[in-house]
């Protein structure tokens, strides 16, 4: 068993264990550093948490203007197409938010995948002013594909075997899209990792995920010195037999 393994009865209650839980990390993390940095995941099942987190109940507590937002992956189309990830975590969160400009770090969506991975690296050198080495993000949101993809890691992806690049360019093989990613250096320097998994269909990719390391990518993603926790629902964590779950 890697990580910590949290099943909640549905969606709904897997989101609001994921709101409470981000809201912890954020709140201490800005209270021992006075800002923390977060890495949205794409895709449909965090649309819910990122509801419950621009609504009432979170708005107020969270000390969002010590957010600084990025994604995880991106798709290479414009930041308000219907497949953006950015416009999804927009206009489910951060338009809620009174957030300066600046905490918001969408990927530079630019001619080619490559040459936004690249401008997005830069970005992140620069913000987390490291000139050599995986930046540490505070948390980073992930889902998982039914194929046992992560972020816009594909099974035998070229970008798998990155140990330099912080971001690398890839391809969706199901719509044939470019993507842009984390590679799994950043992935496994951040100090908290919440892996977001809801649905039947995903009951054999998370099966593998959780108990064993391999070479799909979210069997790859192994934070070196932070915290796996995957947050599930019931119908996900059906072929999960031998594993030692944490209620919720
Ligand atoms: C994306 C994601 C991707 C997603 C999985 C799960 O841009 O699509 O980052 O990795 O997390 O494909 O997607 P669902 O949550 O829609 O099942």
């Amino acid at each position: 068993m890697r990580g910590t393994l949290i099943i909640c009865s549905d969606l709904e209650s897997l989101s609001r264990e994921a709101a409470a839980r981000f809201a912890a990390v954020v709140e201490s993390r800005v209270g021992e550093q006075g800002i923390a940095r977060v890495a949205l995941a794409g895709g449909a099942t965090p649309r819910r948490l990122y509801e419950l987190l621009a609504s009432e109940e979170f708005r107020a507590s969270v000390p969002w203007a010590r957010v600084h937002f990025f994604w995880g992956d991106e798709r290479l189309v414009p930041l308000d197409h219907p497949e953006s990830n950015y416009r999804m975590a927009r206009e489910t969160l951060l338009k809620h938010l009174a957030l300066p400009k600046e905490n918001v770090h969408p990927v530079p969506v630019a001619s080619t995948a490559e040459a936004a991975a690249l401008a997005y690296e830069q970005e992140l050198r620069q913000h987390f002013r490291q000139r050599r080495g995986p930046p540490a993000f505070d948390l980073i949101l992930l889902g998982l594909g039914a194929d046992g993809h992560t972020a816009s890691l594909f099974p035998r992806a070229a970008a798998l075997a990155e140990k330099e690049r912080l971001v690398a360019a890839t391809q969706s093989p199901t719509s044939g899209l470019p993507r842009i990613t984390l590679t799994l250096p950043v992935l496994n320097e951040a100090r908290q990792i919440f892996f977001l998994v809801a649905g039947e269909n995903k009951a054999a990719a998370l099966r593998l995920a959780v108990e064993a390391p391999g070479t799909l990518p979210a069997q790859l993603v192994a934070p070196r010195r932070g915290l796996l926790t995957w947050l599930v629902d019931t119908a996900a964590a059906g072929q999960l037999h031998s594993v030692k779950v944490q209620a919720p």
